[in-house]
């Protein structure tokens, strides 16, 4: 097949299942010269991974979700050197299992170096790995200075990267209450942040492994700020959830005080289009 006349596969898949479809359509957009790659997704089982993996299929790559259970570990090496020969790009979207501050350092670390030092081994043109918007805002949380750790690692690694920084989920604002209650009350700050669906987010982070290299930070976020407790009081209410959300400025937020502009982009940030109401409305 000529590389610039291919058709991606995702369509194929698609008429065969009885036609094209107008979404499908769309998506093509973001990959017009229909230049397929090989696209490793490290934690391609997970959330944000799985999303990724769909959406890079859409677009016409062979996508490769890669994990524990499909053998492939970035803390113990195994499987790594197999499942990134001849890889094109390879995306970091996994997380650590466990969160005490000790062992999140240790696995963002560990994971990041094993997996650099493999991509360089493999030729690998484009690394892109998960970070968070408001990472290196917020040292005293455990969980964001393992990422910035995991960062750092990235930025020194010999191979061209990019950085995408994305807000929280909304798939995730429920596990964001869980992680402040206290019996039927969930103590939440009046902080700002721009959550996104993570589809659109898996989207974006499409789109950046398929462009070049920044050697840099990309940020991709939702399309407006809204308050942490206001948000949570909403999916609560949207799920019967009982329990009550108490506006306090100093409730935590995995282990660190939010200024009112902690989690919220800086300029120019890749926005995703689904406002908060629409996705709950859908819900
Ligand atoms: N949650 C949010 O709102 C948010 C916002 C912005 C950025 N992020 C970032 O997005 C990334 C993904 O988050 P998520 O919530 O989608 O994670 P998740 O659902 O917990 O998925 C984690 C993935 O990592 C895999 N994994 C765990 N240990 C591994 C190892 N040793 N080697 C290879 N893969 C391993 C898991 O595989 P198994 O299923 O086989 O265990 C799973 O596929 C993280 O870096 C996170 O910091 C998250």
């Amino acid at each position: 097949m000529v590389a610039g006349l291919a058709i991606p596969t995702g369509v194929l898949a698609d008429a065969s299942r009885g036609g094209l479809r107008e979404p499908r359509l769309k998506h093509l957009a973001s990959n017009p010269k229909g230049n397929q790659m090989r696209i490793v997704v490290i934690g391609g089982t997970g959330r944000l991974g799985s999303e990724i993996v769909a959406r890079l299929e859409e677009d016409g790559h062979e996508a490769v979700a890669a994990s524990p259970e499909s053998g492939v570990d970035t803390i113990t090496g195994e499987g790594l050197d197999e499942a990134l020969a001849g890889a094109d790009v390879v995306i970091d979207a996994s997380n650590a299992p466990v969160w005490d501050d000790a062992a999140v350092l240790d696995f963002f670390q560990t994971s990041a170096r094993n997996l650099t030092a493999a991509t360089v081994s493999a030729g690998v043109k484009h690394y892109v790995a998960m970070s968070i918007v408001g990472a290196d805002r917020l040292p005293e949380s455990g969980y964001l200075r393992a990422k910035v750790a995991q960062e750092e690692v990235v930025n020194r690694a010999l191979v061209p990267f990019t950085i995408v920084r994305a807000t929280q989920f909304f798939e995730f604002i429920g596990r964001i209450a869980d992680s402040s209650a206290n019996g039927s009350t969930v103590r939440m700050p009046p902080a700002l942040f721009q959550p996104a669906a993570v589809a659109e987010l898996a989207a974006g982070v499409a789109k950046v492994a398929e462009g070049e290299p920044v050697n840099g930070i990309v940020e991709v976020a939702g399309p407006e700020p809204l308050r942490m407790d206001e948000a949570v009081a909403r999916v609560l209410s949207a799920a019967g959830d009982a329990r009550t959300v108490v506006t306090d400025p100093h409730a935590p937020y995995f282990g660190t005080e939010l200024n009112t502009d902690s989690l919220v982009p800086d300029e120019g940030p890749r926005l995703t289009p689904t406002r908060f109401d629409d996705w709950l409305e859908q819900r």
